[in-house]
């Protein structure tokens, strides 16, 4: 007998044709987005691995769900399944709908954090660090030393480090520490996941410390499966048993909906205490919309609460991480450097290894993006010096540990045979990767996350 080999826990109803291109138009086309890939159109693109937000295919129950929903403006039905399913998983007995997980933090933000305040967390995501500098907050990074180094083993390169928590405990006054944010599982250190422990040993320093805790969510029930896999105690936990223990350490939780909630657009803050719920409240009615439907439609909050059912399986999670690591395990076996263990979300390329010629001011990641690009029309996305930004104070570069290429895969969207093909692209440039001499200069560039925006061109002039 043969074991049965693994096989995805769904079939494919709908199907969308993706078409390739040559390199001639490729190299056009770069050079008219000022090699920034998010200027591409996105028929310029071959396979599109530039993000997993928003990007997910949803599920015949989650369309069947949008027919269902309820467009009232205010206690429409919609609201109170989002509100149920929020309580049955996640456990918060309040929250507030908002259009995306920016809008998130921004509502969040806004009620908790003023100038000068110190926001220590695991890598704040970069719209994360954009809201808190942006009220003149600094956001102070606790992660654990590990995480920077792709070659070290850990299972848990997401943790903070409490030695490097509590002195920033101990050298601010509690006045100026309104949160803690730890993000699950850290999307900027590699889609690397929190444990457990150290969820709860971050909660209780805070409680300690009388300061409260919440968690960026966007990819909770990733972070909840690597807790099964990895950490001793949880193998015969369900999901579910595993994301309600997690949020026991949290007085609080931003969404960006658009990653483990699997729909295109939507978020939420829930909230453990009332008074902060309605505190949160006014901003969510000035940024967002009225409290029970912030910034979605009825049939968008039907779907993100049937996303939630279904995020939160084990066999839909195992098909997708699988997947992950697929990709991964064969760009691995070409000799690349990727951040191991691999994330739950991405695969993040070593751009330092892989082009070590081109020094840091040149970006790169970002050479490296644009290579990949030519070569097979893949469009990943960097996680380097561009999107660290200026330092706000200085305004000098900042140039974080880790340049990487994130190849980012959308739930459920791709077949391994695209990842075959993203790691054969990949390898080819590897294999000419000592001909790539120079990298790449900046033309423009927002003062605040630039990344999005920025116009670059290449070092040595040509196209
Ligand atoms: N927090 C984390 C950890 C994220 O990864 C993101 C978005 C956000 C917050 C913001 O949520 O996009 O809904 O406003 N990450 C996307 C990405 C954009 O490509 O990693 P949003």
């Amino acid at each position: 007998m043969i074991e049965l080999p693994f096989a995805e826990s769904y079939k494919i109803k709908t199907v969308e044709t993706i078409r390739k291109s040559s390199r001639k138009e490729r190299e056009e086309w770069v050079a008219a987005a000022r090699y920034n890939l998010f200027n591409l159109k996105s028929d310029q693109v071959f396979i599109d691995l530039l993000t997993d937000s928003g990007t997910g295919a949803m599920s015949n129950r989650q369309w069947s769900e949008m027919m269902l929903g309820d467009e009232s403006y205010a206690g429409a039905s919609s609201y109170y399944k989002m509100k149920n399913a929020i309580r049955e998983i996640i456990g918060f007995e309040y929250f507030l709908p908002t259009h995306q997980g920016r809008a998130a933090e921004n509502v969040l933000f806004s009620s908790l954090i003023k100038e000068g305040d110190i926001v220590p967390g695991n890598s704040h995501f970069d719209t994360t660090k954009g809201h808190i500098e942006y009220r003149k907050a600094i956001p102070i990074d606790c992660t654990i030393d590990k995480a920077f180094d792709t070659t070290a083993l850990h299972p848990f390169k997401g943790n903070i480090d409490l030695e490097k928590l509590e002195s920033v405990l101990k050298k601010y006054p509690r006045e100026r520490i309104p949160l803690i944010v730890v993000t699950v599982t850290c999307n900027s250190s590699g889609g690397q996941p929190v444990s457990m422990q150290n969820l709860k040993e971050v909660y209780s320093l805070a409680k300690r410390y009388g300061i409260l805790v919440f968690f960026d969510s966007a990819r909770f029930a990733e972070n909840a499966y690597f807790i099964k896999l990895r950490e001793e105690g949880y193998a015969d936990k369900s999901i579910r048993e595993i994301v309600k223990e997690m949020f026991s350490y949290a007085d609080g939780m931003t969404m960006s909906s658009k990653k483990d909630a699997i729909v295109n657009m939507g978020g939420f803050i829930g909230f453990r205490d009332e008074q902060l719920w309605k505190k949160a409240q006014t901003f969510n009615i000035m940024f967002e919309g009225f409290i029970t439907y912030g910034g979605m439609s009825g049939r968008d909050m039907n779907a993100l609460a049937q996303g939630l059912y279904e995020g939160t399986e084990f066999d839909y999670l195992d098909t997708r991480i699988r997947q992950v690591a697929y990709l991964g395990q064969r760009i691995t076996d070409f000799g690349i450097t990727v951040q191991k263990p691999y994330g739950g979300h991405a695969i993040f390329v070593d751009a330092k290894r892989f082009l070590p010629q081109i020094p840091k001011e040149e970006f790169p990641a970002q050479t490296l993006a644009v290579e990949l690009y030519l070569e097979g029309g893949v469009r990943g996305v960097e996680i380097g010096a561009l999107l660290a930004d200026r330092d706000p104070v200085t305004r000098e570069n900042r140039y974080p540990e880790l340049e990487l290429l994130r190849l980012t895969i959308p739930r459920r969207v791709y077949t391994n045979n695209h990842m075959n093909y993203v790691a054969v692209a990949l390898a080819n440039v590897w294999e000419k990767r000592d001909k790539i001499k120079s990298g790449m200069k900046i033309i423009s560039e927002a003062p605040i996350m630039r990344h999005f925006t920025v116009e670059l061109t290449r070092v040595n002039g040509l196209k």
